[in-house]
C-alpha cells in the first residue's frame, strides 16, 4: 500500500502532507506547553525567543533532515544562508513568540516549501485553536479542507485591517506608527494581534480585508503569501510591485482595496 501511495501521490502532494505533519508535530508541543512557564532569551531588548520555539524548530529540522536530506532549511532560531539552487524549507516554528511567551493564544507554525523562487505549498497552523490553512500553487487555499474566498468589501471605509510593527521602533523612524495612523482614520477599524503568518491566513479567509507590514523575514510571509494569493487576493510591495519574501514590506488584501492601500501608504510615508 505504501509503495501504491508513492507511486501514484503527485510530488508536491506528498511534499504538502509533509509540511502538514510537520505543522502538527510543532503544534502539538505547543500546545502542551502552553500552560508552562517558559525560559525566556532576548535577543533584542523586546525581540524574545522561548525553550519551546527551540523545541519546535529542533523537531521540524530534524524531520526534514531525515526525509528531505538534500534540501535546503531556512528557519528563524537558526544560522541561515539565503543562497543556493537547492529546493528550500522556509521555517517558523511559532510566528506569534510574544503571544506564546504571554499565553495570548494567537500564534502558529509556518512552513513553506519553495522550489526556484516559487512558493510551492505553505501551511499555518494555529493548535489551540485548531486551524490549518495550507495552500498548493495552482490548487487553491484550504481552512480544514474547506476552500477559502478572500472578502468582497471594495471601500476602504467599510475595510477591517491588521498591521504589524518591526522590534526595532523605538530606535527607528521606519517603524511603521505614521501609516498605522492614517489608517485608523480611513479604515472601519485596524488590529495588531502578533502573527503575521495568521494575519495573512485571515486575509485569505475574509476574517481581515487587507494586511501591512514592513521589515518581515521570509518566514513570517513565505507559507501566508500563497495562501492569500490562491485564495484569490492580491499580494505587492508598498509600490505595488509583486512582493519579494526576501525584501520584507508587504501589502495583502482581497484586491478590492488594493489601490487604496497603496495610496495611503505613499501618502502617509
Ligand atoms: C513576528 C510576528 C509579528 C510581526 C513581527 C514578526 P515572531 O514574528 O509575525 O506579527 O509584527 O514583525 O517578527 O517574532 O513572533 O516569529
Ligand atoms: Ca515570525
Ligand atoms: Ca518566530
Amino acid at each position: 500500500m505504501t509503495g501504491f501511495c508513492s507511486y501514484h501521490i503527485p510530488v508536491m502532494d506528498r511534499i504538502l502532507e509533509f509540511a502538514v505533519e510537520l505543522a502538527f508535530e510543532s503544534g502539538k508541543i505547543q500546545k502542551d506547553r502552553f500552560a508552562e512557564a517558559h525560559s525566556i532569551h532576548h535577543k533584542g531588548e523586546i525581540n524574545i525567543v522561548t525553550d519551546v520555539d527551540m523545541e519546535c524548530q529542533e523537531r521540524i529540522l530534524n524531520l526534514i533532515s531525515t526525509r528531505y536530506p538534500d534540501d535546503d532549511v531556512i528557519s528563524e532560531e537558526k544560522d541561515n544562508l539565503f543562497e543556493g539552487e537547492k529546493n528550500r524549507w522556509i521555517v517558523d516554528p511559532i510566528d506569534g513568540t510574544t503571544n506564546y511567551a504571554h499565553g495570548y493564544p494567537f500564534f502558529c507554525t509556518s512552513i513553506a516549501y519553495e522550489v526556484k523562487g516559487d512558493i510551492a505549498c505553505g501551511v499555518v497552523y494555529n493548535p489551540i485553536f485548531d486551524e490549518l490553512f495550507f495552500a498548493r500553487k495552482g490548487k487553491g487555499a484550504y481552512l480544514n479542507g474547506r476552500p477559502l474566498t478572500v472578502s468582497a468589501t471594495n471601500h476602504m471605509k467599510q475595510s477591517l485591517l491588521v498591521t504589524g510593527f518591526p522590534y526595532d521602533l523605538n530606535s527607528n523612524d521606519r517603524n511603521n506608527i505614521d501609516h498605522f495612523i492614517a489608517f485608523l482614520y480611513e479604515a472601519q477599524a485596524v488590529r495588531r494581534d502578533g502573527s503575521a503568518a495568521l494575519n495573512l491566513s485571515y486575509v485569505a479567509a475574509g476574517r481581515f480585508d487587507g494586511f501591512w507590514e514592513l521589515k518581515l523575514n521570509p518566514w513570517d510571509t513565505a507559507a501566508g503569501l500563497l495562501i492569500v494569493q490562491e485564495a484569490g487576493g492580491k499580494v505587492t510591495d508598498f509600490g505595488g510591485e509583486p512582493f519579494d519574501i526576501y525584501k520584507g514590506q508587504l501589502v495583502a488584501s482581497n484586491g478590492l482595496i488594493h489601490a487604496e492601500m497603496l495610496r495611503l501608504l505613499e501618502e502617509s510615508k
